[in-house]
């Protein structure tokens, strides 16, 4: 289960930083000073409550997104953009299964399980693999099954709507994820480097019953809205990775 019980935000606040009520029995400490936790506790989503420095917070039961922020992290995890990108080119939803590796902290994989039927995640280090268990406890995913393997020596499973592929060497899994895919089925690679991409195309290409999609990179730009200057944010666009689709077809 979840450690978060509650999120706060503060009323004056034009960017507000969100604060957490948790279940370790705690006020909520805030830059804006304390708030008593019965407070909290007491109030419906939506209500507001004082902190001791006269800060109002509005009170709301977290969300997915919410909880989903907090996971904790130790591989660099796939951002929403590429997350969002993959579950809508694949078609993902309630009646798909799917197969991914590596777990990492499980960015993607917890966040396919809040949509699809069915997610078998593998990862080559136990502790990643005992981390993203407890991330989805924490999610209240029940449909997530986290697997400590080496998928270089295949996946052992069978008619998947989806595999997605984020490791090192993903050209090494093609065969693999071809045997793991049901006819019809996607095969998704993220990397962030384009030499194992290519790799991994390459690989592909020897497959006549791959098809390859698209490859493409999600560019992501913010912008600031302050009065007049309405403008996208100064700071550069960033680089996440680039995703390959491909379909088998025989
Ligand atoms: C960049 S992380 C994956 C991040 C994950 N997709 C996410 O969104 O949180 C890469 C992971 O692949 C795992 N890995 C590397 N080689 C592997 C292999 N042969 N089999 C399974 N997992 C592997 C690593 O242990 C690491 O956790």
């Amino acid at each position: 289960m979840t450690d978060i019980e509650k999120i706060l935000i503060p009323k004056s606040q034009k960017y507000p930083q969100k604060c957490f009520l948790r279940t370790d029995g705690k006020d909520v400490h805030t830059k804006f000073g304390v708030i008593p936790r019965k407070d909290v506790e007491n109030a419906k989503d939506g209500e507001q409550v004082l902190s001791n420095r006269n800060e109002k917070y509005t009170v709301l039961s977290p969300s997915f997104i919410d909880l989903y922020m907090k996971i904790k992290r130790t591989a660099q995890i796939i951002p929403l953009k590429d997350v969002g990108t993959i579950i809508s080119f694949c078609g993902i939803g309630k009646d798909t299964t799917i197969v991914d590796a590596g777990a990492g902290s499980g960015g993607l994989s917890l966040f396919l399980a809040h949509v699809a039927k069915k997610v078998y995640t593998f990862d080559a280090l136990e502790e990643n693999a005992t981390l993203v268990e407890n991330n989805a406890k924490k999610l209240g995913l029940k449909n997530i099954e986290v697997k400590h393997k080496d998928v270089y020596n295949g996946y052992g499973k069978k008619n998947a709507d989806v595999v997605t592929i984020d490791i090192p060497e993903p050209w090494q899994v093609v065969k693999h994820a071809y045997d793991a895919l049901k006819i019809g089925g996607f095969m998704v690679c993220y990397s962030p480097c384009v030499p194992p991409l290519s790799d991994f195309l390459e690989e592909v290409t020897k497959n006549e019953n791959l098809l390859i999609i698209h490859t493409m990179e999600i560019i992501e730009r913010y912008w600031e809205f302050k009065e007049r200057k309405i403008r996208p944010k100064s700071a550069g666009i960033g680089h996440s990775g680039f995703l390959s689709f491909v379909r088998k077809v025989a």
